[in-house]
């Protein structure tokens, strides 16, 4: 959904990486305008925004009108669907905090109605200053969202908490924003790509599943507003930004154990790895020697299946199970979510869907079958998101607000 963001810039080092994210918000279909600070304007050029932007930059020194009456601070946010502050610097964030309203950036504040977002850069020292502190629990308090600032080397030469997210990571978390909250305050943990089976210390039983589904729907879970846990063995693309917890687990054993030790705390278990049905009895700890004419001999062991385990607990969460089929997909999905005693199971074919971008999705459960038309997988994740929630508002009427 195409939005209007308008971007405020104060002064920080941070500024650099403002320019990408102007990048890739529009890349993303957004409109957007820059309002820099004047100690902004000394970092990086309200020209380079200009370029990057493709709209006319506000700023103290250079102004970039917005509406011709002399008001800029009040029209520009009146046509914004929302305001971001990145970097926000501690002394932008302390006149915010405390209403005051003394240059550009803080006067667009005041003067608001859309939202307003804040992505923090500042020392390590100046972050966990109390008054800082204060100040950020204050805007919080006052239903701004505060993109917490992250570990790590400083321009200061310092090390510690202070640093602003990547750019790429505030433009993956900043339409959550705007995103519907279907799962407030629910505790989905989710399982993604292949698992890898020990033949020796170089050489394994695995399969062609990338964690891309996986990935599509733990960010379609926490742009719903659910506290996302995620457990994946191995994967071919990035980790989501903004997850309560993530951890590898290779093996199906070792995934077994994870998702076991976090599943008592869940509402919802999506179970979308692909997990080896068998292990390695004989694995080897040793590299297997190559012997003329003698190929080795691999015996299979049964892995644990999670999904059903955890479907059999006495208290389950809410269970998701996917079905990869190459053939008659539908047919061995519904049985497949019978005997595995789950409410909600998605089928797809693996030759459409593992290791692409895309799939094509048939949604199974009590009320029947629900086919989409082949998509990328952030769709499909939406999709299968928004039957979830749907049925867990049937399970708990509470939900439907
Ligand atoms: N699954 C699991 N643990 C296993 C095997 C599968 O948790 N050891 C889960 C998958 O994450 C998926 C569902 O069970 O949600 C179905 O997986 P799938 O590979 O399609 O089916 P299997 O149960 O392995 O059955 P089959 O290989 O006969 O198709």
């Amino acid at each position: 959904m195409s939005k209007h963001i308008l971007l405020g810039i104060s002064g920080g080092i941070a500024a650099y990486k403002s320019c990408e994210l102007v990048r890739l918000l529009k890349k993303q279909g957004h409109r957007v305008t820059v309002a820099m600070s004047r100690a902004a304007a000394e970092f990086v050029s309200p020209l380079t925004f200009q370029a990057l932007s493709g709209n006319p930059v506000l700023s103290e020194t250079h102004n970039g009108e917005s509406g011709g009456n002399g008001m800029a601070h009040i029209n520009l946010t009146r046509e914004a669907d929302i305001f971001l502050i990145a970097p926000a610097s501690a002394n932008t964030i302390a006149k915010i905090a405390n209403g005051i309203a003394d240059n550009l950036l803080t006067n667009l504040a005041a003067a608001r109605k859309c939202p307003l977002a804040v992505a923090p850069a500042m020392n390590v020292e100046m972050w966990f200053n109390p008054a800082n502190q204060r100040n950020i629990a204050r805007l919080q308090s006052d239903g701004i969202t505060v993109f917490q600032p992250v570990s790590g080397e400083q321009a200061c030469g310092e090390t510690g908490v202070g640093r602003m997210p990547e750019a790429a990571e505030l433009a993956e978390l900043l339409p959550d924003l705007w995103a519907e909250k279907s799962l407030q305050g629910k505790k989905v943990l989710i399982t993604a790509g292949a698992t890898f089976e020990a033949i020796d210390p170089v050489r394994g039983i695995t399969n062609i599943s990338s964690g891309q589904m996986g990935m599509a729907l733990a960010r379609a879970c926490r742009a719903a507003g659910a506290e996302v846990s995620l457990v994946y063995g191995q994967i071919q693309t990035g980790i989501p930004a903004g997850l309560a917890h993530a951890e590898q687990a290779i093996s199906a054993e070792a995934m077994y154990q994870a998702v076991m030790k976090q599943v008592p705390q869940q509402d919802v278990f999506i179970s979308v790895a692909a997990v080896a049905d068998y292990k390695v009895k004989n694995s080897s700890a040793q590299k297997l020697k190559k012997e003329s004419g003698k190929p080795p001999v691999i015996e299979l062991a049964e892995n644990p299946d999670i999904l059903a385990s955890v479907a059999k607990l006495d208290k389950p969460p809410f269970c998701v199970g996917f079905a990869a089929e190459s053939e008659n997909i539908i047919e061995h999905a519904r049985a497949k979510r019978l005997r595995k005693n789950i409410p909600m199971l998605v089928a797809n074919d693996v030759a459409v869907a593992m290791g692409k971008t895309i799939n094509r999705i048939t949604i199974i459960d009590d009320a029947g079958e629900t086919a989409f038309p082949e998509t990328d997988k952030n769709q499909a994740a939406a999709a299968i998101v928004s039957r979830l929630a749907e049925l867990l508002a049937s399970v708990n009427p509470c939900l439907k607000g």
